[in-house]
């Protein structure tokens, strides 16, 4: 079994910040290492002692003065919108109408999926990211084409078709039964296979009829240890049109609770007006809200208001929403997500950043015995930051004197330009810069 020796400087969580100087949340290793082997984590700790373990026959891959976490975790984004980024002018709806629905067309070529998986799986480990959660097209190869690419970078990965019936072009559009029968189809096939889980992924309320919603029902009775992804509450025209399509529900949520698709292995992108009602419910079940800031302010949707999440014991996970997202970078959206809240007048300190990309979103998976976090036992999904990797980021570091300040700077300048290495499942994805990996003497 392959065995390796990551050295550098670690930080990984074992829990929730509870504040700035929460220094029990975290353990941080000046001169740390991670031993793996077989694509585990074996032991994480003091170099001297982790070396010792590992013995000195072990290769060792030297990342000082770089920073080791676990790799990154992105739970919301759109697999077919990679080349959809940055379309200009619009909000929610005329977005999805104008770009959005025109450009997942393409997605009905196999061809045309298998290279846009490709490169998608590569620009989210050029980011960090080692595990997302992705909604795929209405069309089953694009699902097939985005597991086999995760499935050849070994990946964890999370995805599911996208089921819609209506208010969609024709060719975007698959019917209750055929929804039903083909995310079957894809369950058997791709769930638990390797590191694959299937999200049942009915778009948005707008988007499917009570028929294609009591189908997803049935599939998330029937199959209970799948994810289940939807949108909801992301835009005031879009609420006004969703509810207006199911008159007998209370509000937004009412739609989903009443076809019985609220668990705790569900993600609700957005989550933005809510009412303290509707929070209520999705704490009740344990459902996530998702907090996509970069998508929020890039389609003028709003801000999410994480204080009355918390506050009302609701939960909720980070991500990137591309195509509505302008970033594949969870660095670059945890600063946004940051601005976000400032505006609110809440705070999100680097600690809690930094445990939300990682453990609070591996926990929000219900994964967290998996990823996020770099105890013995688990998997060896692994990034290394680069705190001075732009030159302005750099100059800035010279001034920091703490752990958190450096964090912070990391959040606020960094971007794919910091990440120095990432490792799936212990194996290093990058190209080796020159010196990085060597025996030791
Ligand atoms: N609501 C329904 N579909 C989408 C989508 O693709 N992106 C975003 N941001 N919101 C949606
Ligand atoms: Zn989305």
């Amino acid at each position: 079994m392959s065995e390796l020796l990551i050295r550098g400087r670690v930080l990984t969580f074992v829990n929730e910040p509870q504040g700035i100087d929460d220094t029990a949340s975290y353990r941080y290793f000046e001169d740390g290492a991670v031993f793996v082997r077989g694509g585990k984590v074996v032991e994480t700790g003091n170099y001297a002692d982790v070396s010792k373990l590992a013995g000195a026959a072990v290769e060792v891959a030297d990342h000082r003065p770089n920073l080791i976490l676990p790799g990154l975790i992105d739970t919301h984004l759109h697999f077919p919108q990679t080349q959809a980024i940055a379309s200009y002018g619009a909000q929610l709806l005329e977005w999805l109408n104008t770009y959005i629905f025109v450009e997942e067309q393409k997605f009905a070529r196999p061809a045309h999926a298998a290279a846009v998986a490709d490169r998608f799986m590569d620009e989210l480990l050029s980011n960090g990211t080692t595990t997302a959660v992705a909604y795929c097209s209405v069309h089953p190869e694009s699902v097939d084409a985005y597991f086999s690419a995760a499935e050849a970078r070994g990946m964890r990965m999370i995805g599911g078709k996208v089921m819609m019936d209506r208010n969609a072009p024709d060719a975007l559009r698959d019917t209750p039964q055929q929804g039903y029968d083909e995310t079957k189809r894809l369950i058997e096939k791709w769930h638990g296979r390797g590191r694959a889980h299937y999200a049942i992924s009915p778009r948005f309320a707008i988007t499917s009829t009570p028929e294609q919603m009591e189908m997803s029902q049935a599939l998330v009775a029937e199959h209970p240890e799948c994810y289940v992804q939807t949108h909801l509450s992301e835009n005031r025209d879009e609420i006004a049109f969703a509810t207006s399509l199911y008159p007998d529900a209370k509000d937004y949520t009412d739609i989903y609770a009443r076809y019985g698709l609220l668990n705790d292995r569900m993600l609700l992108g957005h989550c933005i007006y809510l009412s303290d009602r509707e929070i209520s419910v999705l704490a009740e079940s344990g459902a996530v809200g998702v907090f996509c800031p970069t998508s929020n302010l890039f389609l003028g949707s709003g801000l999410f208001d994480r204080d009355r999440f918390d506050r009302l014991g609701a939960r909720w996970s980070v991500a990137t929403d591309v195509g509505g997202g302008t970033s594949f970078s969870m660095l670059e959206t945890m600063d946004e997500a940051y601005k976000v809240l400032h505006l609110q007048g809440q705070r999100l300190t680097p600690f809690a950043s930094f445990y939300r990309m990682t453990l609070g979103n591996a926990r929000a998976l219900g994964l967290h015995d998996h990823i996020g976090s770099l105890h013995a036992g688990a998997d060896a999904d692994i990034v290394v930051l680069d705190s001075g990797a732009k030159s302005a980021m750099e100059y800035r570091m010279r001034t920091a004197t703490s752990l958190a300040e450096e964090l912070f700077i990391l959040q606020t300048m960094g971007d794919d330009r910091c990440v120095a290495e990432v490792y799936v499942a212990g194996k290093a994805m990058k190209a080796r810069k020159a010196g990085a990996a060597e025996k030791r003497q």
